[in-house]
């Protein structure tokens, strides 16, 4: 009896492993950025994985924590402005030359006071 619910207990916690392993953590849906004294900028996190397969088409530069682009522009691996004109506002003009559809692309439609 004791070693079934041993075994039984086993499966369990093997199958509760392979749950959380099988399910990537893809952060916040929506978050919203530092963006110094021009206001917040509101992020549609899942709406661009959506869109964009590769995760470190943006997580090469930050890790996947929150937080990550205010500490690395605090200890200057980041500079300030950095992700917004090398990630948000490089992929958003690339897409819409090329005609396709694309995020933000003044200072007023992403930044909001
Ligand atoms: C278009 C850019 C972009 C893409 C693509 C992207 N992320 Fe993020 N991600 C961000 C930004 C910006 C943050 C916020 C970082 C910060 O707070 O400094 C973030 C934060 C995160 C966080 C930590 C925040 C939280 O809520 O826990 C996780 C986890 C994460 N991303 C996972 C992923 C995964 C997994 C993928 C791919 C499936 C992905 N991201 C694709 C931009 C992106
Ligand atoms: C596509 C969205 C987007 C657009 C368009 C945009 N920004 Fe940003 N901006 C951001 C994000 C995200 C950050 C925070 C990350 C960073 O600093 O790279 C930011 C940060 C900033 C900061 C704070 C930098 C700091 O660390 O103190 C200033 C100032 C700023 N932007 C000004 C502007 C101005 C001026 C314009 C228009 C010419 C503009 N932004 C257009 C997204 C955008
Ligand atoms: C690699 C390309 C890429 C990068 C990097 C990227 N975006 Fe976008 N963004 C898109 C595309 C494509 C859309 C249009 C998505 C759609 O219509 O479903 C979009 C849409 C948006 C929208 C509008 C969402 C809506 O429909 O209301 C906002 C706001 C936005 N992006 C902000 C940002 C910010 C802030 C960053 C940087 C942290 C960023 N984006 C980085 C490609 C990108």
């Amino acid at each position: 009896m004791k070693s079934s619910w041993l075994v039984l207990c086993l499966v369990f916690g093997f199958m509760v492993a392979v749950t959380a392993a099988a399910t990537p953590n893809t952060g916040a849906k929506d978050m919203s950025l530092a963006g110094g004294s021009q206001g917040k900028v509101p992020f549609p996190h899942h709406q661009h994985q959506a869109v964009i397969s590769d995760c470190n088409a943006c997580h090469a530069a930050f890790p996947q924590k929150a937080g990550a682009i205010d500490e690395l522009k605090a200890n200057g691996t980041l500079k300030k402005k950095q992700v917004m004109n090398q990630q948000c506002v490089k992929c958003h003009k690339e897409n819409n030359a090329a005609g396709k559809k694309t995020g933000p692309l003044t200072c007023a439609q992403c930044h909001v006071k």
